[in-house]
């Protein structure tokens, strides 16, 4: 597989400015399987208020930006993962799409919610799904979920080959650091694709990762430029979990022992 992400500044609730400035950076993408893209990717970040939020959201059956991304994905033979400001009856969720030649394929709902999101979206409510596609085994993640081992954990044992992890990052370089150890205790892929600019005195920090299961960077991008970059991924390596001969880092563990985890 060959996979990567765009990193560029979406512009806040307007679809039509976002998808001129994705026409061209898809353009000027090598070839991949997969790329992926920031969160909130069709709506932009820092709403003001949560009228602003639901006047950029989209319901994935009716989205022109599903629609942009489905056309992206047949003309260049590929797949992408978006984040995706959506709405669903009275509801906003922060969601990430899996979209292929033939159209969406499926859904992530960021369940951990950062600062001034709690007053626009709801938690994801959809579980953690793996999606099974030609090019490989797909799990979605969004930003602060990067704080939680437990659900990097989930997506690994249901047998994800690379974790797609649209971001809109604002603290310092604290995902970017945590990136590559999740890569290497799952012994997955992990691709972070942060975004870049300034909304209403936000300023997101970039820097978007790649690393590999053995918990290597492959690439970080630069803090404030856009990017396109993607890399060769070696899909017998992660799923070879042995860590040494007599260490298979599934069977290895021992969930009885962390039974209390729930409880605490
Ligand atoms: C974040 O979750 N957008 C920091």
């Amino acid at each position: 597989m060959k996979a990567g992400f765009i990193q560029f500044t979406p512009e806040l609730c307007n679809v039509d400015a976002t998808m001129t400035r994705l026409d061209k950076l898809f353009k000027e993408a090598p070839e991949a399987d997969l790329l992926v893209l920031p969160e909130l990717c069709n709506s932009g970040y820092n709403f003001p208020t949560r009228k602003d939020a639901w006047g950029a959201s989209e319901e994935i059956s009716d989205s022109r930006f599903v629609t942009f991304l489905t056309e992206k994905c047949r003309e260049r033979k590929m797949h992408v993962v978006s984040g995706f400001c959506e709405r669903d009856g009275f509801k906003l969720f922060n969601s990430s799409i899996l979209v292929g030649p033939n159209g969406f394929i499926g859904k992530y709902r960021k369940i951990h919610l950062f600062y001034n999101e709690k007053d626009i979206f709801s938690a994801g409510d959809a579980g953690l799904p793996v999606f099974t596609t030609p090019i490989g085994n797909i799990g979605m993640l969004v930003c602060f979920d990067w704080m939680f081992p437990e659900v990097w954990r989930i997506l690994a044992l249901k047998g994800a080959d690379v974790i797609c992890h649209t971001s809109a990052l604002v603290l310092p370089g604290f995902a970017q650091r945590s990136v590559p150890v999740h890569a290497l205790i799952n012994h997955v892929y992990v691709i972070t694709a942060n975004r870049t600019g300034t909304e209403h005195g936000l300023t997101f920090t970039g820097m978007s990762t790649v690393a590999n299961p053995k918990g290597e960077v492959v690439y970080q991008a630069a803090a404030a430029s856009d990017e396109v970059s993607a890399f060769n991924f070696d899909l017998e390596l992660v799923r070879n979990k042995f860590i040494t001969p007599r260490n298979h880092i599934f069977e290895d563990r021992r969930p009885e022992a962390y039974e209390e985890l729930l409880h605490l």
